[in-house]
């Protein structure tokens, strides 16, 4: 498909980062579902990925281009690192991008802050990565540019005016809410302006992008022609279009024989609990993710169910994230303090309802949770697609385990064999963990087969080859 044409991904996360442990320079994953799809795609198709440099160790591991390649020791494709001074830092990624686009696309109820001095970096930064973009760009025709997330939305904008040779795609890895809500955004106007730069712009589900074609509808004069779901501004036309996002997972991993796995009172056994059943949660501890509706659903089960009490554990993954922001550290205080009640109210000598691990884990020390739990619960209040929900299926090689999904997650229009909840309704949520630990097996093994092939028939190989197909389609 890309035929000898460069590909560049452009992100704000960086999919490597390197951090100094003692007097050793250690290479991690940071936690991001954008990292999780785009990184397969990279390493298939190798190409170049403009990122910003977050690890203490970043700037030793580039050459003078502030390139490194990666995977390490595999060097399948370059990273270039764009370096953010402090100000930039704390305006374009937690300000503008965290504390105001964040809480305007997620129906999280957190209020979105607009500053004009965020804005002012947000359009700064966008330039600088556009600065960078047609640099690596100027000796390659018809290049493909993949701008990842509400960090870049003004870049595609920026490259065309400057190459309007390059196809430009948008993906957009959050939900887009109603017009109403988008239109509080003191720049909604600028931001949809230069979204419209680019050929084509993603998202997970139709509905997302109806929203966004009428928030275009409302805000703009553009044209927007609802038969073919494009925007026109002036002779330039945009296509929107869904594309659910998905993980690395094959037909050979799913033809693959089983592993072996530990069993859920082996897992708990570790960290000096006894239980027969075990839960696995997997989040940034975002208020986006609605633990505190999982730890208040586990009571409720634990407190109308009592025959569990002393047998179920749920075992909660948590990396902390965007901690500079005071919403953030309030969420990990109120995850923290809603843990402590409920363990104190059933803990016993050998037993607690949730297990708490707090910190950044790998996929590695991620993949005996999800292979050994009985069930998996996400229940975000608002989420574009969530991948924890995909992985924690693709693990199940022996076809067995529940998933427990929100309603608000784009992917539980593709889930069907999960157990769909309202994260709000905390009862009914309850009832989901008994039903789930009671599903017969036979229930089971149907509905995660059918959930294993659906993902297997829809990876995330499939997904970019799809964006780049349809950016081939179109003309300039
Ligand atoms: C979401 C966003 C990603 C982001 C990730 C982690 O999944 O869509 O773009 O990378 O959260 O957030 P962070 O701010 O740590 O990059």
């Amino acid at each position: 498909l890309l035929q000898n044409k460069m590909m560049v991904v452009i992100s704000n996360r960086e999919p490597y980062m390197h951090v100094r442990v003692g007097r050793e320079i250690e290479c991690i994953v940071p936690a991001s579902g954008m990292v999780t799809a785009m990184e397969p795609i990279l390493k298939a198709c190798g190409g170049l990925w403009i990122a910003s440099g977050s690890g203490d160790a970043d700037k030793e591991t580039v050459d003078e281009h502030d390139k490194v390649s990666v995977p390490p020791y595999e060097n399948k494709y370059t990273l270039r690192r764009v370096w953010l001074t402090k100000e930039q830092e704390n305006h374009f990624y937690y300000g503008f991008s965290n504390e105001g686009l964040w809480p305007l696309c997620h129906i999280a109820h957190t209020r979105p802050v607009f500053r004009k001095i965020d804005w002012d970096y947000y359009v700064e930064v966008n330039q600088l990565y556009a600065k960078a973009v047609l640099e690596e760009i100027k000796n390659e025709d018809d290049p493909f540019i993949l701008v990842q997330d509400y960090h870049f939305a003004l870049l595609p904008l920026f490259i065309k005016q400057e190459r309007p040779d390059a196809k430009v795609a948008i993906f957009w890895h959050i939900p887009w809410p109603n017009p109403e809500s988008f239109g509080i955004c003191p720049w909604q106007k600028e931001l949809l302006q230069g979204m419209l730069g680019a050929d084509l712009i993603g998202f997970h589900t139709q509905y997302h992008c109806n929203n966004f074609l009428e928030t275009v509808n409302n805000a703009l004069e553009s044209r927007v022609i609802w038969e073919s779901f494009s925007v026109k501004v002036g002779n330039h036309f945009t296509l929107v279009k869904p594309f659910p996002i998905s993980i690395a997972f094959t037909l050979k991993n799913y033809e693959a024989e089983p592993t072996p796995r530990q069993e859920p009172a082996e897992l708990l056994k570790q960290h000096g609990i006894t239980a027969q059943y075990m839960c696995i949660g997997v989040e940034r501890i975002d208020y986006t993710k609605g633990l505190i509706e999982k730890f208040l659903a586990v009571e409720r089960f634990l407190d109308k169910y009592p025959d569990y009490q002393g047998q179920f554990t749920l075992v909660q993954i948590g990396a902390v994230s965007r901690s500079l922001l005071k919403t953030y550290s309030d969420t990990v205080n109120a995850v923290e303090a809603e843990i402590n009640r409920i363990n104190g109210k059933f803990k016993t000598k050998n037993w607690q309802p949730i297990l708490f691990l707090k910190r950044h884990h790998s996929h590695e020390e991620i993949m005996p949770y999800y292979k050994g739990a009985n069930l998996c619960m996400v229940t975000s209040l608002h989420d574009g697609m969530n991948l924890v929900a995909k992985e924690f299926i693709a693990s199940r090689d022996q076809n067995d385990g529940v998933l427990i999904l929100s309603r608000f997650a784009g992917a539980s229009q593709e889930l069907h064999g999960a157990i769909i909840v309202n994260p709000y309704d905390i009862e009914k949520t309850a009832d989901a963990i008994k039903q789930a630990l009671e599903m017969p097996k036979d229930k089971q093994y149907q509905k995660m087969k059918q959930m294993r092939r659906m993902i297997m028939n829809h990876n995330v190989y499939a997904w970019a080859s799809n964006i780049l197909r349809s950016m081939a389609s179109i003309q300039n």
